[in-house]
């Protein structure tokens, strides 16, 4: 990373109050950016604020109507500029093909997709006036298939294949719009996906099975590379998704 390549720039991160948007909105403060950290839940969102003083959040739903222009405008409002939108927050769903519910695809697909989408839209007048960036969260599975979770899976690579269209749509007006991919994380996804204590841990021995080095992996781990591929410095890179899973898509 280019040092003070991010100082003073305006990032807002979306699902900031836990897992891998609070460890991305911590790394971009420490970083010296402004960070809006954004998400449903009061409490998380302040605890998250409290971990640095470069974080200010708001609390609300991404999937509201008007809200990401709302979103937009308070970064503009605190700070009069927006330089990089991380679409963070998401959720999986445990949905195999014989449960599969209309209301149940579109809950993933409002969630993963479209709010990603009218954030990128609220925050683009200020991207190409800063020359900024879009990082999406997407997942190993956004190129891996994923049995009893295709809904999820789909609902990722559609994130992706959004990232490579904005991408060529973008350059020309020097914003950059890039992917990351991480692969089992320690956070609250699981638990919020409804799965039982027993089906968590069953889960989450699973994976740490499956992934060569052999662990989950922190949310910081993660971060980390988010903010790489938001960074200015990163000037030479777009329309990539990079996977960070301790080696699980090679296998
Ligand atoms: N952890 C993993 O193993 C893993 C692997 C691959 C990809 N990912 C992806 O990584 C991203 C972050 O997930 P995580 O693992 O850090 O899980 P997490 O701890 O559950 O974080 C998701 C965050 O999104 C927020 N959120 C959910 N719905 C929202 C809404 N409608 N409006 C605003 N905020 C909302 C949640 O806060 P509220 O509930 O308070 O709104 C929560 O803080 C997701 O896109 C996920 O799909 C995670």
């Amino acid at each position: 990373m280019t040092a003070g390549s991010l100082r003073g720039k305006v990032v807002i991160v979306t699902g900031a109050g836990s897992g891998i948007g609070r460890a991305a909105a911590v790394a971009f403060a420490e970083a010296e950016a402004r960070v809006l950290g954004v998400g449903r839940r009061k409490e998380p969102l302040d605890a998250t604020a409290g971990l640095h003083q470069g974080i200010a959040v708001r609390s609300a739903d991404i999937t509201a109507e008007g809200v990401p222009d709302e979103i937009v405008g308070e970064a503009v409002r605190r700070w009069g500029r927006v330089d990089v939108l991380v679409n963070n927050a998401g959720a999986t769903r445990v949905m195999p093909l014989a449960e599969t519910t209309a209301a149940g695809i579109a809950d993933l697909l409002t969630l993963n997709v479209t709010a990603p989408s009218l954030l990128s839209r609220a925050a683009l007048p200020y991207l190409r006036e800063a020359e900024g960036s879009i990082v999406n969260v997407s997942s190993t599975y956004g190129h891996r298939p994923l049995p009893g979770g295709a809904h999820y899976a789909a609902s990722k690579a559609a994130l992706e294949q959004l990232t490579r269209s904005w991408a060529l749509e973008l350059a020309p007006e020097g914003v950059r719009v890039n992917a990351l991919a991480p692969g089992p994380t320690e956070s609250e996804a699981l638990a919020a996906a409804g799965l039982s204590p027993e089906a968590l841990d069953a889960i989450k021995r699973d994976e740490e099975a499956r992934v060569p080095l052999g662990r989950r992996g922190e949310p910081g781990e993660v971060a980390a590379w988010i903010v790489r591929l938001a960074d200015p410095g990163s000037t030479w890179l777009t329309g990539q998704v990079l996977t960070v899973d301790g080696g699980l898509e090679l296998t």
